[in-house]
């Protein structure tokens, strides 16, 4: 890494992220360690210009006050304490510090230069990338999603054909989505790209399966083993690429935090498919992932596509799924999405989208009693998808969707516009139960 550094040191805060953003958002990079990191160890990261202790009410750990090593203090490098006095500290604080107070201390106490951004991040990686690769191979499952398809753009800027990516469309997938991942990796970027169409597997496994755990369990179960037959048929195959982002390793909890949710994006590959693991995305936040996708060329669409769960339409599609119900869904999902482009919303809105209950309701078409599926709309907004607010869409622009979808999608003969937050509601119908 060529960027200076400022490390935070977590002694129990629930704001390291903050910290670490703030510092970001002013162009200096800083990484978050666990307190009793050894000197020996903070001395070998590139770069530190400064460190700063974050306390705060995760600090007493079974009684104990955590600390760090004093021997820190010696290593020269400016030291602020957040929320915890000590007096060897240059600087303590009680609360963040202000944006000022945060500029002085990074810049005029610490010397550090502004030269965090995506161009020097992409060039550092690709250097990076290229050194513990050498001529070996690496593959990658590219979802379409925004992490694997950034990781993908910049293992193809690193190596070119050595990466190998398998996009598995398991059916579930959203209208045009893996016509338009072939079309930007194949076409455009001229990648290795292994395209397996599984989904009679998938919807022949799902058939009559009405349990929401159990239809994310065989989908979980199969993808992995579509992925790991395809792996199995390539040769000279020594590494394997994964979107994991700072959240997902954050998250994970240190020392101090609680953890929130455990790693698991290696997900579950048989023992006799074990790779070494690329994650050259591991030290970015969500928004600095799809900045470096804009930075490496990768399409609007692609980069700020809102967020889609792993098992795609299963989890829309309620009950036992049908290709019927299923195709009826994606339409209205795809007509959803294509208003909401043409009317700006896709950039104001957080998540929208479409559900398919699995009742008919009666209806009138061509004179005459028929029954149709029902299509619920959800257009939510949120911070982090722990709570979530009702987006307040127009009456006409809901009208026009409902007109659209009845017309154009023939089995559906109701829809209905969804009102209720997280809580008590969670944004998807079938969530996950953690
Ligand atoms: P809920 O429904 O729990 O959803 O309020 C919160 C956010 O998580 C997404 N979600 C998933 N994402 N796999 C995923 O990758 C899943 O199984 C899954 N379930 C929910 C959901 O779309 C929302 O953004």
């Amino acid at each position: 890494m060529k960027q200076d550094l400022i490390v935070i040191l977590d002694l129990g805060s629930t704001e390291n992220t903050v910290v670490a953003r703030q510092i970001r958002d002013m162009g200096v990079y800083s990484e978050i360690h666990p307190h009793d990191i050894t000197p020996d160890a903070l001395k070998a990261l590139n770069n530190v210009k400064g460190i700063i202790l974050n306390g705060g009410e995760n600090r007493v750990v079974d009684g104990v006050a955590v600390d760090v090593d004093p021997a820190i203090y010696d290593l020269g490098y400016p030291v602020i304490a957040i929320d915890h006095p000590t007096a060897k500290c240059d600087k303590t604080y009680d609360a963040l510090l202000d944006d000022e107070t945060m500029k002085s201390f990074l810049f005029d106490t610490c010397k550090a230069e502004a030269n965090w951004n995506m161009k020097n991040f992409i060039a550092d990686q690709v250097e990076l990338i290229r050194q513990q690769v050498g001529d070996k191979k690496v593959l990658l499952a590219l979802s379409g999603g925004v992490d694997s398809s950034v990781v993908a753009a910049l293992l193809i800027k690193a190596i070119g054909k050595q990466l190998v990516c398998v996009h598995v469309n398991h059916g579930l997938m959203r209208k045009n989505e893996s016509e338009n991942v072939i079309d930007v990796f194949r076409n455009q970027l001229d990648a290795e790209l292994i395209y397996v169409d599984a989904t009679d597997r998938f919807l022949d496994l799902l058939a009559g399966v009405d349990d929401p755990e159990q239809k994310r369990k065989i989908i979980g179960k199969e993808f992995i083993e579509v992925f790991a037959e395809e792996a199995r048929k390539l040769d000279g195959i020594d590494f394997l690429g994964q979107g994991t982002i700072y959240p997902d390793i954050i998250e994970s909890g240190t020392k101090t935090a609680k953890a929130v949710k455990s790693h698991h994006n290696v997900g579950g590959l048989p023992e006799d498919l074990q790779f070494g693991l690329v994650e050259p995305l591991a030290q970015l936040f969500k928004d600095e992932v799809r900045a470096c996708g804009v930075e490496l060329g990768l399409p609007a669409e692609m980069v700020y596509r809102q967020p889609f769960p792993g098992p795609g339409l299963g989890v829309r599609c309620l009950g036992a799924i049908t290709r019927e119900r299923l195709n009826a869904l994606r339409e209205a999902d795809a007509i959803l999405r294509e208003e909401f482009a043409k009317a700006g919303l896709d950039k104001k809105v957080w998540q929208y989208f479409t559900v398919i209950p699995d009742f008919k309701a009666v209806g009138v078409r061509d004179n005459a009693r028929s029954m149709g599926y029902m299509v619920v709309i959800r257009a939510v907004n949120t911070i982090d998808a722990m709570t979530a607010e009702i987006e307040r869409l127009d009456y006409d622009f809901l009208e026009k969707v409902v007109d659209r979808i009845t017309t154009e999608v023939p089995s559906v003969n109701r829809v209905c516009y969804e009102l209720t937050k997280k809580p008590v509601a969670t944004i998807e119908f079938e969530s996950e139960m953690d």
